[in-house]
């Protein structure tokens, strides 16, 4: 079985072949095809989702599997069933792979070990978010022709942010180097090497990657003001014109609109995220594809 928990000890290898086959999916002209004819892929997500869950379902029906969607609040997760008990039982029915989202951290490897389908993480807690790494980097390569060598600051929640940890793991493994920029109560003390520069510094790097302020997993108090946030840490309009003319903007998106970055940024020339949620596509189509082929 091959599933895809995280990006944390993935080698260089196996990141670029699922990077390559995502190319390949990308160039595709044809919308569908059978490759995976009467293959039956749940998408269980116990936290919401917009981006993650309806791009692994474009990229299940265009490789031509039969897709099941769960959704936790119209289960019988809401009458007290565990995660276990829920995958155990969409697994006896005979799913093929399993997509995961989950509120809790370090429950997905346990999960993992004890069912015998392969399970993708789209994301669990503030640990993973590897679908989410490749596309990043994904969208990257497709800017610079390669990782090796790149600046990569990741600014802002950085202690809630499953998709900064993914980014630094992947991004280190190919070359590249990454900064944070945050706040003293967004730093995370339990992520390596990593140093923490100014935003001034933030904006001399190659790829300035913006992340959501994530109140709905915020402490009271963590974020005291949104002004006073997008003052001190924002990609404001007037900071965005400091970057290197190369340089690119990125965010895993939902925005939170003039608080992490400005509105008239997100769709400018620099801005990458809708390219992002473009390149989510052939990512997931690479990924379901690598766990379920024979
Ligand atoms: N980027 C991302 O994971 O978005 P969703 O929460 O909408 O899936």
């Amino acid at each position: 079985q091959r599933s895809l928990l995280g990006l944390k000890g993935m080698s260089q290898p196996e990141l670029v072949s699922i990077l390559d086959r995502a190319a390949y999916w990308d160039a595709h002209t044809e919308k569908q095809v059978s490759v995976l004819q009467s293959r039956f892929v749940a998408n269980m997500f116990f936290e919401n989702s917009t981006r993650t869950r309806f791009s692994f379902e474009m990229a299940e029906k265009r490789l031509g599997a039969e897709v099941l969607n769960f959704t936790s609040a119209v289960s019988s997760v809401e009458k007290g069933e565990s995660i276990y008990d829920t995958v155990r039982t969409l697994e006896s029915m005979g799913i093929d792979a399993g997509i995961i989202r989950l509120k809790p951290s370090g429950v997905l490897q346990e999960l993992a070990e004890k069912v015998n389908v392969p399970l993708i993480n789209a994301g669990d807690g503030n640990n993973e978010h590897p679908t989410q790494g490749l596309l990043d980097l994904y969208t990257m390569r497709q800017e610079f022709g390669e990782l090796k060598g790149l600046h990569v600051a990741i600014v802002g929640d950085i202690l809630h942010s499953r998709v900064a940890r993914s980014n630094l793991w992947a991004l280190q493994t190919m070359g590249a180097k990454v900064s944070f920029c945050a706040p003293d109560n967004m730093r995370a003390d339990d992520i390596g090497e990593v140093s923490y520069i100014s935003m001034e510094e933030a904006l001399q790097a190659d790829v300035v990657m913006m992340l959501r302020v994530q109140l709905e997993r915020h402490a009271v108090g963590i974020l005291k003001s949104a002004e006073e946030y997008r003052l001190q840490y924002g990609l404001t309009e007037e900071r965005a014109a400091r970057m290197k003319q190369h340089a690119i903007i990125m965010h895993p998106a939902p925005v939170n609109r003039n608080v992490e970055i400005d509105d008239a940024l997100v769709e400018s020339p620099k801005s990458k995220i809708f390219p992002q949620m473009q390149n989510g596509v052939p990512i997931r189509m690479a990924v379901i594809e690598r766990a379920l082929r024979n």
